[in-house]
């Protein structure tokens, strides 16, 4: 049983639904608890990523941390009794992942965990404490990267749980990019719909949910005026998460939705920060390879700019995936305004040095993450084919 709750886990879990239904042993049940439920949160991402209708629904909806939790827990139970699946397979670090997990252990069903050993060391995230929890109660656990598996072996989990399999999100942008390109070669602003004429210089794309920015009035404020400043340079587009959108309107910002005359899906703000509805997993590829500057306090999105060799500027204090710094092409800038502006004007400036690192990565000649090569699904689903025995009894 495979479970996905929020925009993240999609393009982590479908690698291994595909992987698993290569295997006759497999019948995967996909599971999806709803904890995002908007079409641009979840519906569009199923279909871009060629996902089939979820086999059960939870519909479980927003909450507090504790309600969310809880309501996951309560309707993911019956659904384990019914079908007592053998393995439920979590991915990430949502609540639906501790959630999911913990509802599987304590009814005796096996767990496997998907992107285990991720740390920030920041107990104040919400996504930290999930992590810890649900990789103490797996049985399967599957890094991404050989820091996690260090992780892991300090927390006390034996070392014959851990399995090193490389990053399934990965595996789906691999998967995907000769699409995305396609959408690229079209000519990606046209395609997207992004019609204005400033588009097609470059620009800066940014994203920003994090409830420790986005909740503080004063850092959202911060991180606001920084982005101003950037905009001034450069064209700064911001696909608006739900969450963000209310801290935009708590903060007399809003978001206009499109134009029905020009049929265009963006409003060019004054301040030339371009502010659209949060975006399918194609566009925002699409618009991520093209971008001459990330920021964001995402986590994946530190990894697959990592791939694509973009820069990225992680607007956080830490980060759980560190990888993606030593190896790749993410900076952490923290929530100060200042060093913000200062950190992508150094991108803005070509060719800097920072420029050409960037060119010699899309050249290839810089190292990226080991076993980031689009086959974690198929090292995860081959360690179920040896090592996973069927105990339960139906
Ligand atoms: C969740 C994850 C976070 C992940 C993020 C990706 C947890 C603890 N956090 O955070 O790790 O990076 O998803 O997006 O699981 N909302 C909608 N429509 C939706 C979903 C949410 O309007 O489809 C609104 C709700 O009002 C909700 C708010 O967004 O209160 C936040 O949603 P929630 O799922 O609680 O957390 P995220 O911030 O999305």
């Amino acid at each position: 049983m495979l479970v996905v709750g929020a925009r993240p886990n999609f393009m982590k879990a479908g690698p291994i639904w595909r992987e698993l239904r290569k295997h006759k042993r497999f019948q995967t049940l996909i599971v999806h608890t709803g904890q995002h439920y908007d079409k641009g949160m979840s519906d569009v991402f199923f279909r871009d990523l060629g996902l089939p209708k979820p086999d059960v629904y939870l519909g479980v909806g927003s909450a507090s941390h504790a309600v969310q939790t809880a309501r996951i827990m309560e309707k993911f139970e019956p659904v384990c009794l019914k079908e007592r699946p053998d393995l439920v397979m979590v991915v990430g670090d949502v609540n639906s992942t501790i959630a999911c997990a913990l509802t599987a252990v304590k009814l005796g069903i096996k767990v496997a965990h998907v992107e285990a050993g991720l740390r920030s060391f920041d107990r104040t995230m919400p996504e930290e404490v999930n992590r810890l929890l649900t990789d103490q109660i797996s049985d399967y656990l599957f890094t991404t990267c050989l820091d996690g598996n260090k992780n892991l072996i300090r927390e006390g989990i034996p070392r014959n749980k851990i399995f090193f399999v490389g990053n399934t999100m990965i595996d789906t942008l691999m998967r995907m990019k000769g699409q995305n390109e396609r959408k690229r070669g079209s000519g990606e602003a046209e395609k997207l719909g992004y019609k204005h004429k400033r588009i097609r210089k470059p620009y800066a794309l940014v994203t920003l949910h994090r409830p420790s920015n986005v909740d503080n009035k004063l850092i959202f404020r911060g991180i606001w005026k920084a982005l101003e400043a950037i905009a001034k340079k450069i064209p700064v587009i911001f696909p608006v998460h739900p969450r963000t959108r209310k801290m935009l309107k708590a903060n007399g910002i809003t978001l206009t939705p499109p134009s029905p005359l020009e049929r265009e899906r963006i409003k060019v703000r004054d301040d030339g920060i371009i502010l659209i509805p949060p975006l399918g997993y194609l566009e925002f590829m699409s618009l991520m390879a093209n971008a001459a500057l990330v920021l964001t306090d995402s986590g994946g999105i530190q990894e697959e700019t990592t791939i694509l060799g973009i820069p990225c500027l992680t607007i956080r204090n830490n980060t759980e995936r560190p990888i993606t710094i030593t190896q790749g092409t993410n900076r952490l800038v923290g929530t100060d305004p200042k060093r913000i502006v200062k950190e992508a004007l150094k991108f803005l400036t070509p060719p800097s040095p920072l420029e050409r690192e960037r060119i010699k990565v899309r050249d290839g000649s810089k190292r990226r993450p080991e076993l980031w090569d689009g086959k974690a699904a198929a090292r995860i689903v081959n360690v179920l084919n040896s090592k996973f025995q069927i105990t339960n009894t139906k």
